[in-house]
């Protein structure tokens, strides 16, 4: 296979796009001549109550970093989604929703969506929730997470969607840096046909005396199993939906009032909540939606991550919601029953649309042709990857076997920083490279820079910046405004630094090459090296770990850690086994470690720094080039640790 392959726009797709390359070429020179103009007209996609007098007022200085778009103008993220579209589209479906179990599905109609909403809108008031406060939701894949984020939406609160796979732990810690007064979850979730143990988790998070916030979980009966029940603080979602009103006016916003709080991995241990507001991110995720997806009315689009991401956030549900898109929400796992599930679900609900991720496609691709055989899949128009770059070898499969050869696939490079897609092709503007994410969105100016900050023209390689505002940027991390200048700001002076790094060729296409800061991409998901190391050293007896990325076939990078004992404990193949449970239980599965190695000793300087470039080399059995050693505290750790990975060969 070869990466420099170049798949050219087919003229069947040109002529149903919303945008050829002509129309792209023009709209992204206006969006970025004059943003201005460009996003005030593309702000007519939504319902504003009040009108927007101002549009872009942004600044990336890095002694006032502040970005504001419409500020001034006032809307209701939940009537957007919902109420606009009861008038022509009230029997359509909003909802397809898919279980765990093939057999299980639910078919949710705008008007029954926007009725469940309203009602749950109204339980939450009762529950004192109001404008500002934030909702902590903890949910399975199921049609009552989509309903506890638009009820939020309805009345002003603002969620923080923690994913159901992550720890209780991991859950306490978020819960405590936004102070939520109300959780929803449900009794357990289900997932490749293993229950999840979720309100257990909400009970342990809770005895972390952190949570104090918390006055009243809310449980959504998913599965009917036994749960222990705090009944001067658990209620059961059913029972306030019972009595509940079905009439709830929308709250009306300001712009620049927060949506959502989003927790993500950065490079330290610390989880940062990613701040949304309503009117910007609603805008660009939809634009973005309909644009990149080329959707239209009546079709079925099926994102296949989960709401706990921000993919699901914006391609689940605010952009294909609030385009009156009939969206797919899938409970399950790809491999459950088997590797066939995908193919099934498309067939059996027709999907025109579908956006997964490399990870998925490469556990199908493990089995060859088998996870498509006997499947139709004539309903397919389009792909979409996401989540981390995908290899050329898994895009060829994706588009030969899923696609048919006939559908174009959309590599969107975003962020959950970003609110939605940056780089991405145009289904009808743009051809296709196996491996790139091609060209930014209307709006999205990127740039190169060397590790000093200065702009490297043409083609090149180097740290991915963003160098001026889109509507959909985050805003802050919660609580923490000077962390966010510090992260993404300071690196490189007047710039949006993403902490990627990519190469441009020579038509202007970006490659994205992956983290440049020490964040790893696990089957798509950002995981912080400090987070697994902190939770790692939290063992009684480990003195001290380090993490590092390794190429995985399936998972893209897999979880290497070096650990050092505490003095007279004796490494062991149980206690290697204990640790990786251990990080199972701390943080959640997500980010298990697949290889352990026992370590002696870390190669530091003398300053304390660990040198992660040995280790990385190390781990892959890269034991030449190394570089200089020499400035290590102790340069012989680094033969010890390469007797040591030479033993687990
Ligand atoms: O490294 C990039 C990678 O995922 C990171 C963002 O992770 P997160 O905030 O969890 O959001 C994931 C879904 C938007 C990026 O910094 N990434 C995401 N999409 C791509 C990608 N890398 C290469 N190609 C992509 N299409």
């Amino acid at each position: 296979m070869c990466a420099a392959s170049l798949y050219p726009v087919r003229p069947e797709v040109v002529a149903r796009s919303f945008t050829d390359e002509a129309a792209y070429k023009a709209m992204y020179q206006q969006s970025v001549i004059n943003p201005d103009g460009f996003w005030r007209e593309q702000a007519r996609r939504l319902d504003w109550i009040k009108p927007f007098t101002k549009v872009k007022q942004t600044s990336f200085d890095d002694h006032h970093v502040d970005i504001k778009w419409f500020a001034d103008g006032t809307l209701n993220a939940s009537y957007n989604c919902l109420d606009r579209h009861l008038e022509a589209r009230g029997e359509q479906v909003a909802i397809i929703w898919e279980g765990d179990d093939p057999s299980a599905q639910r078919l949710i109609t705008y008007r029954e969506l926007h009725e469940e909403v309203c009602r749950f809108a109204n339980a939450l008031r009762g529950q004192d929730v109001h404008r500002g406060d934030v909702v902590t939701i903890y949910m399975p894949m199921i049609p009552e997470a989509v309903v506890a984020m638009l009820a939020c939406a309805r009345i002003g609160a603002i969620h923080s969607v923690v994913f159901g796979g992550f720890s209780p732990d991991a859950l306490a810690g978020r819960i405590a840096d936004c102070r939520s007064k109300v959780v929803i979850t449900a009794d357990e979730g289900l997932r490749g046909g293993k229950r999840v143990p979720l309100k257990a988790n909400v009970d342990e998070a809770l005895t972390n005396p952190d949570t104090y916030s918390v006055n009243k979980v809310i449980v959504c009966k998913r599965t009917g199993g036994d749960i222990k029940w705090h009944s001067h603080r658990d209620i059961w979602y059913e029972d306030l939906l019972k009595v509940a009103g079905s009439i709830c006016a929308p709250k009306e916003m300001g712009a620049e009032e927060p949506l959502f709080l989003l927790y993500t991995s950065g490079s330290t241990g610390k989880p940062k909540g990613v701040v949304h507001t309503t009117g910007g991110y609603l805008l660009y995720a939809s634009l973005t939606h309909e644009r990149v997806f080329d959707y239209r009315p009546g079709e079925v689009y099926w994102c296949t991550a989960d709401v706990g991401w921000v993919t699901g956030h914006s391609y689940i549900v605010y952009g294909p919601l609030a385009n009156g898109a009939t969206t797919l929400l899938f409970e399950g796992i790809p491999s459950y029953p088997d590797m066939t599930r995908i193919s099934k679900i498309i067939d059996k609900h027709g999907v025109n649309i579908l956006y997964t991720a490399p990870t998925a496609i490469r556990a199908m691709m493990a089995q060859g042709r088998a996870p498509v055989e006997g499947a139709d899949g004539s309903s397919l128009r389009l792909l979409g990857s996401v989540g981390e770059p995908i290899n050329p070898e898994a895009w060829h499969w994706y588009y030969e076997n899923i696609g048919r050869e006939r559908c174009p696939i959309v590599d969107t490079w975003w962020q959950t920083e970003t609110g939605g897609i940056l780089i991405t092709p145009l289904p009808g503007a743009t051809s296709l490279k196996p491996g790139s994410a091609s060209r930014p969105f209307f709006g999205v100016q990127p740039a190169l820079v060397d590790n000093l900050g200065n702009l490297i023209e043409g083609a090149g390689e180097g740290n991915l910046v963003i160098i001026d505002s889109w509507p959909g940027q985050a805003r802050s991390l919660h609580g923490d405004h000077d962390r966010f200048v510090d992260t993404y700001f300071k690196t490189f002076k007047g710039m949006y630094f993403t902490g990627d790094g990519a190469r441009r060729d020579e038509d202007g296409y970006y490659w994205i090459t992956g983290r440049v800061d020490d964040v790893l991409n696990v089957s798509g998901h950002r995981m912080g090296t400090a987070e697994i190391e902190s939770a790692m050293v939290a063992h009684p007896q480990v003195a001290e770990a380090a993490v590092v990325g390794v190429p995985h076939d399936v998972k893209g990078q897999g979880i290497y850690v070096y650990v050092t004992l505490n003095d007279g404990v004796s490494a062991s193949e149980a206690l290697r086994q204990e640790l990786k449970a251990w990080i199972r239980r701390e943080i959640g599965p997500i980010a298990t470690p697949d290889v352990i190695q026992w370590a002696p000793g870390l190669p530091k300087t003398r300053s304390g720094k660990i040198m992660r470039r040995i280790l990385r080399k190390i781990s892959v059995g890269e034991y030449d080039g190394l570089g200089d050693i020499s400035t290590l505290a102790d340069p012989s750790v680094v033969q010890s640790l390469i007797n040591i990975h030479r033993g687990m060969q």
